[in-house]
């Protein structure tokens, strides 16, 4: 079965054409980051004009490259939510268009699912596994028996990494998004700062960044007011490194806890090198894996592979009203 999958939860508009929930055919990605980089981070309202103008030629793009008509699709899996409200209708009622002209079954699908689905692509999930969901929206760790079937064991308390991530960029005077940067900056510094290891050893599984980043932000402020040399790099490692190991160490816990085949991490914090390359020294005795690189951060292509196996699971699809909902549960 063809689906057709469609995002536009934040600044990427995208569509693809997925077969059978696990061979890319097209993955057609919009990104409006050179837009939004300008005010620091994304407006909601520039967000969804941009994906008005992009949408339709996306889909084109999207169908043509998979070598497909519209006739072809077996499904339209469309990200319904959580995220920027205007921006999700948009993809919404793309996809309700193309549902209805063409007869195709329409299903909605959470963003988390889709992230956690990046991993599908590249090799079957094994059950029972755990999720690490490290995203701009979304810090979490979620325990699945099976396809569709989410346990959510903690999340962040506040800040998700990302967004932790892009403040400390804006701090330093990085461009947006800052989380690609001060990963690239933290391989050619030191640990100098050693800065606190928030909830490491709380015995829940919960996480908090807000702490973190406003003692990175303080720290950077009081020793500029000294006039004391900043090196960024320094910053940059001492902040990755205080994030990493709390991630690695909540998740290697939780594996141990609840005795998972596997462990898997997405969104688009997945795509950091520091926490891929701490996560396989931290945890050797079940495999972690990551999706590729171009599925870590937003895409339609893990849309269409969780909408798949969603709809073998359930057999059920929405009806025309289904809606955008920025807060949308993940179970
Ligand atoms: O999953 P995503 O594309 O969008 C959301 O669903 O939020 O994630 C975007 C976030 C941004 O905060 C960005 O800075 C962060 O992922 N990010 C990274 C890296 N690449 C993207 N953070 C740290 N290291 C990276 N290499
Ligand atoms: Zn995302």
């Amino acid at each position: 079965m063809y689906v057709l999958g469609v995002e536009s939860s934040c600044d990427e508009t995208s569509v693809a054409v997925v077969k059978d929930g696990r061979e890319v055919l097209s993955n057609v990605v919009l990104s409006q980051i050179d837009i939004h980089q300008a005010y620091g981070g994304v407006v909601p309202e520039i967000a969804s004009r941009e994906h008005v103008k992009g949408v339709s030629m996306v889909f084109d793009q999207a169908i043509r490259q998979a070598g497909l008509r519209y006739e072809d699709i077996g499904l339209v899996a469309v990200t319904n939510g959580p995220g920027l409200i205007g921006s999700l209708l948009i993809g919404v009622n793309a996809a309700k268009v193309v549902a209805m002209n063409y007869g195709i079954p329409l299903l909605g699908v959470h963003h988390i699912a889709g992230h956690i689905y990046a991993n599908n692509l590249e090799r079957p999930i094994e059950f029972p596994c755990l999720a690490l969901v490290v995203s701009g929206g979304h810090t979490e760790l979620d325990l699945m028996n099976g396809h569709f079937d989410f346990v959510k064991l903690g999340e962040t308390q506040d800040d998700a990494v990302g967004e932790a991530y892009d403040k400390v960029g804006r701090v330093l005077e990085l461009p947006y998004p800052g989380g690609p940067v001060v990963d690239k900056l933290s391989a050619l510094g030191k640990d100098v700062y050693h800065f606190p290891r928030p909830m490491v050893d709380s015995p829940d599984y919960n996480f908090s960044f807000s702490g973190l980043k406003s003692h990175v932000i303080n720290l950077h402020h009081n020793m500029t007011q000294r006039n004391e040399t900043i090196v960024k790099e320094d910053f940059c490692r001492s902040f990755q490194d205080a994030v990493t190991d709390v991630l690695c160490q909540k998740t290697k816990r939780a594996a141990k806890e609840y005795g998972v085949k596997q462990v898997i991490v997405a969104g688009g914090v997945a795509a950091n090198r520091g926490l891929r390359a701490k996560m396989a020294q931290t945890i050797t005795d079940v495999p972690v894996y990551f999706p590729a690189m171009r599925y870590c951060t937003d895409n339609a292509a893990m849309i269409a592979a969780a909408g798949y196996f969603k709809y073998m699971k359930t057999g059920v699809a929405d009806d025309l009203y289904l809606n955008g909902d920025s807060r949308l549960a993940l179970n």
